[in-house]
């Protein structure tokens, strides 16, 4: 955000100095033909070195076109989707933006807001790059109405070794009492336990709860005509959310400050997604420079080993696109090869395309990919894949509402009824 508002200053700057000379600006407004407006929310530390990697490439590509970054500050697109929704509803669409493959998605397409891809499936044989799941998950009717250019993992736990060696946690919890054991004798020792942000980074905390205690096969029931959310098992989930939540920190104002006080040493722990890698690695213009392994670690969310919560960032071409050619390039370098290697290993996830160059993968990433490859698979709530954007809402509230006031059988209720009027 700050590297943004310093371009801003020097833009108006160029534009003070030329006006008291009296010269014009040196570089003319790009025309509506060569702007390509790309609304995302990545911003902030750890989430712009991707998007900023992936420009660079598109720049160098596509010299006719200029890149309009139309970012919104706030993980997890919170206050970005509010905006889009409000210009989609408006018909006034960026030229592309960024959304969770999924049921996030499904919602713009029943609207009819976005353009099937078909034909860039077709051209770029994108049919075989990606995983046959991850297509079944953006088709619609047999039409295809995104680009994938990562799979993130939402069930991770961050932790900063010192810290639980410092309060006698040996080894790493597995299990959710393992966690709630650890998070007992690290708030002896008088650190934060478990580092949250803002709500909706509990909602995160709460999917991985949820499949940690449930398991696989009962989490991912409950996205089916089948669910039962009003069982027993649901409630034993929510107790151990409760017992979890008892454990945490003050609400950071997003994930980089939560993930900063485990990096820190102010806290042991944080459940978020592995974009969270970037934020600790990447060198210190673009994140904390931090060495893996030493200053922080990681490992599935407890309860949740052998299980992949994925979810995937996706870019359309909505109908409308003032620049659809330029929107097309766009698509075309996000699903490129070269666009995914360029972008994900900055933004701490593996690629969408299943040819990439693995040796770029190191570390977490190196990790990851292997478990990918082998894990079964569960969808997040928070990221789009499994709720559509009314049900995440509900769920949202009710854990907001939970935050306040820990009534287990009163969540219970709240997220039958969010079930019930989902329309899913
Ligand atoms: C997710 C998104 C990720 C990351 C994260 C935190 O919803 O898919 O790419 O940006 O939010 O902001």
């Amino acid at each position: 955000m700050r590297r943004r508002w310093t371009a801003v200053a020097a833009a108006l700057l160029v534009l003070v100095t030329s006006s008291c000379t009296g010269e014009a600006a040196e570089t003319p407004e790009p025309s509506a033909k060569q702007r390509v407006e790309v609304f995302s929310w990545w911003t902030g530390l750890g989430e712009a070195d991707g998007l900023k990697a992936m420009r660079t490439l598109f720049e160098k590509q596509n010299p006719g076109f200029t890149f309009v970054d139309a970012a919104v500050e706030g993980g997890s697109g919170d206050q970005a989707r509010a905006l889009l929704a409000s210009k989609l509803q408006a018909n006034q669409p960026p030229d592309t933006f960024q959304g969770h493959a999924g049921a996030e998605l499904q919602g713009y397409i029943t609207a009819g807001k976005l353009e099937p891809l078909n034909f860039l499936y077709d051209e770029l044989k994108l049919r075989d790059a990606f995983p046959p799941q991850l297509v079944e998950q953006i088709s619609v009717h047999g039409e295809i109405y995104s680009v994938p250019v990562n799979i993130h993992r939402s069930n991770v736990m961050w932790f900063n070794p010192g810290v639980l060696r410092a309060a006698g946690v040996n080894g790493v919890p597995r299990t959710l009492p393992q966690f709630l054991d650890a998070l007992g004798k690290v708030r002896d020792t008088g650190r934060i336990p478990l580092a949250i942000g803002p709500q909706w980074t509990v909602v995160h905390l709460f999917e991985s709860v949820l499949l940690g205690s449930l398991g696989t096969r009962a989490y991912n029931k409950l996205w089916t005509a089948d669910a039962d959310w009003s069982s027993a098992a649901v409630k034993k989930a929510l107790t151990d959310f409760a017992a979890i939540l008892s454990m945490t920190g003050p609400p950071q104002a997003d994930w980089q400050p939560a993930a900063k006080q485990v990096a820190d040493g102010e806290a042991a722990f944080t459940v978020m997604g592995d974009w969270a890698y970037g934020y600790f690695h990447n060198e210190p213009d673009g994140g904390l420079g931090k060495k893996s392994k030493t200053d922080f670690d990681w490992a599935a969310s407890p309860g949740t080993e052998g299980t992949f919560m994925w979810l995937s960032d996706s870019f359309t071409l909505p109908r409308g696109a003032p620049n659809r050619e330029g929107a097309v390039a766009w698509l075309k370098v996000a699903a490129s090869k070269a666009g995914q290697d360029a972008f994900n290993p900055p933004k701490g996830s593996i690629p969408a395309r299943r040819d990439v160059d693995t040796s770029l993968y190191k570390d977490y990433l190196a990790w990851n990919l292997n478990e990918w490859s082998r894990d079964e698979l569960a969808g997040s709530i928070q990221h789009g894949v499994v709720a559509n954007d009314g049900w995440r809402a509900a769920i949202n509230d009710a854990v907001g509402i939970f935050m306040e006031n820990p009534d287990v059988a009163e969540l219970q209720r709240a997220l039958v009824l969010a079930a019930k009027n989902s329309g899913q």
